[in-house]
Formats: C-alpha cells, structure tokens, sequence
C-alpha cells in the first residue's frame, strides 16, 4: 500500500521510527523501494551526483528530470521532490508554480522547502492550503550554503530558541514533517518532543521520529560527505575493482570467452 503523509504521522503517535533515503534515479528508486525505504527524497544533493560543487545551481528542470526517473521505479515509498533554491522563495506563485510541476509532472506526493522564516512559513501555509503536503527543513539548510557554511546550527541558546520557533510554526502552517539538519541531539529532542508531526533527523542525533541519509554517502559514493554520515559499504572502491578486472580481461584477451 502507498505510504500516505498521514501514515507518517501516525506512526510517530505510535512510535514507528520512520526510514527515509535519497534517490535521483530509476534503479536507485526501485532498489529502496523494493527494500521497504518508508520515504524516498529526491534531494537536491542531486547537485552533486551532476558536478555541481553546491546545490545553489540546480534547476527545477534537472529535478524534474531526475524525479520523474525515480517516481518510476517507486510503488510504495513517499516520494518527497526537494524545490531547489529561488524556484519558490520570490514569491507564493512561484512556489504553487514549482510545487505543481513536481507533483503533475514528476508525480511526486509531496515537496520539501528548506527554511523556517516568516515568508516561508506563510508560503508553506498556502501550499498546503491548495492541497500540496509540505516538508520543512531547518537546521543546517544547504541552499543558505553563502551565508550559513555547512555548519552545525543550533548550538547557543538564542539559535536553538529561534530553530524551536520555526519548527512549532512549520508545524502550525500544515507542514506533515520537518527534517532537522546537523544540529545537537538535544535540541532535535526537544523539538521532536514537541511537534505531533515526524522529525526526520540527519546528524541530529537518535532521538528524532526517523532519520534520512544520502544514499551516495551510505554506499561510499560520494566525493565528500558530511562528517555525520555513515559509510555503510564502499561502492567506489568495488566499482574501482570491477572496472580494474574487465580492464585486464580484455587487454588479456580473456573477455569475452570463445
Ligand atoms: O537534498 C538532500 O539530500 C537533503 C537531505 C540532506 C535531507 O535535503
């Protein structure tokens, strides 16, 4: 059965920890799914996998494109489409704009928007008002890479207040799920403890609702990854060594075989 927002929030109540992964492409979508990954991000650390050196030059065609792929091989999953940067911060249009073109063209279920300012909460509110479920993502949001780095965010008092806020008021605009990004547990803690919808965490320590990576940094695929991701399997160095082998069949004329 499709996993539905509401389910999501649900299995918070219950206390079902929720399993969320990255994907960008077809294999990779049908592979987390047939594995019974509860959501499926089409981040837009897709930016990566394309060169981009951050996520700041990434179109909305290049995440349709990539999302459309992944819907394709997902029966199951939530399929969550990451607006990338300036395609819903000018103006509310802009954001129903982008939004209905990942969920009529790419046949996502939902969009993620990272920030908790005012505007965008505001923008969060109409979307789900027209009926678009909206995830939020605060914390360290790397479309904010020029004036926030890549650090952790959260640490003083001050910060942590004003990320509480913007979580109550994500929560409070419709929003069915916020992930929180490289902040301290605590803090994730005291959030997740006071939000009835899911926390999905990433390098926000256990104690969120579920708990997402990129699906590169898992499979050790990555160039860089985040010093809070963890390398479950080494693919480069597998794929380093397959290539290797066919290189030395051929060469040696032992591939193919008569
Ligand atoms: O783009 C992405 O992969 C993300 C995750 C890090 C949550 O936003």
């Amino acid at each position: 059965m499709p996993i539905t927002t509401q389910q999501l929030i649900q299995w918070k109540q219950q206390g079902r920890t929720i399993v969320a992964l990255t994907a960008w492409d077809y294999i990779t979508g049908r592979l987390l799914d047939a594995t019974g990954v509860d959501l499926i991000l089409v981040g837009d650390s897709l930016a990566g996998m394309l060169g981009y050196e951050t996520t700041i030059p990434l179109t909305l065609e290049e995440m349709l494109h990539h999302a459309k792929a992944v819907r394709r091989g997902v029966k199951n999953a939530l399929v969550v489409f990451d607006l990338p940067f300036l395609t819903y911060q000018e103006s509310f249009q802009q954001a129903m704009h982008s939004a209905g073109r990942a969920l009529k063209e790419a046949g996502a279920q939902a969009v993620k928007i990272e920030g908790g300012y005012p505007a965008i909460v505001e923008t969060v509110a109409q979307l789900v008002q027209a009926g678009v479920p909206v995830m939020g993502h605060i914390g360290l949001t790397p479309q904010s890479v020029h004036q926030l780095g890549l650090r952790q965010q959260g640490k003083t008092p001050t910060d942590g207040e004003r990320l509480i806020s913007e979580a109550i008021a994500l929560e409070a605009a419709g929003a069915f799920s916020i992930v929180l990004e490289h902040i301290p547990s605590e803090l994730a803690i005291e959030i997740t403890q006071k939000l009835t919808i899911p926390t999905i965490g990433i390098g926000a320590g256990s104690g969120c609702d579920g708990q997402v990576l990129v699906t590169s940094d898992l499979l050790g695929l990555s160039e860089r990854q985040p010093p809070f991701a963890k390398m479950y399997v080494n693919l480069s160095d597998a794929i380093a060594q397959a290539v290797q082998e066919f290189a030395r069949e051929v060469r040696d004329r032992k591939f193919p075989e008569e």
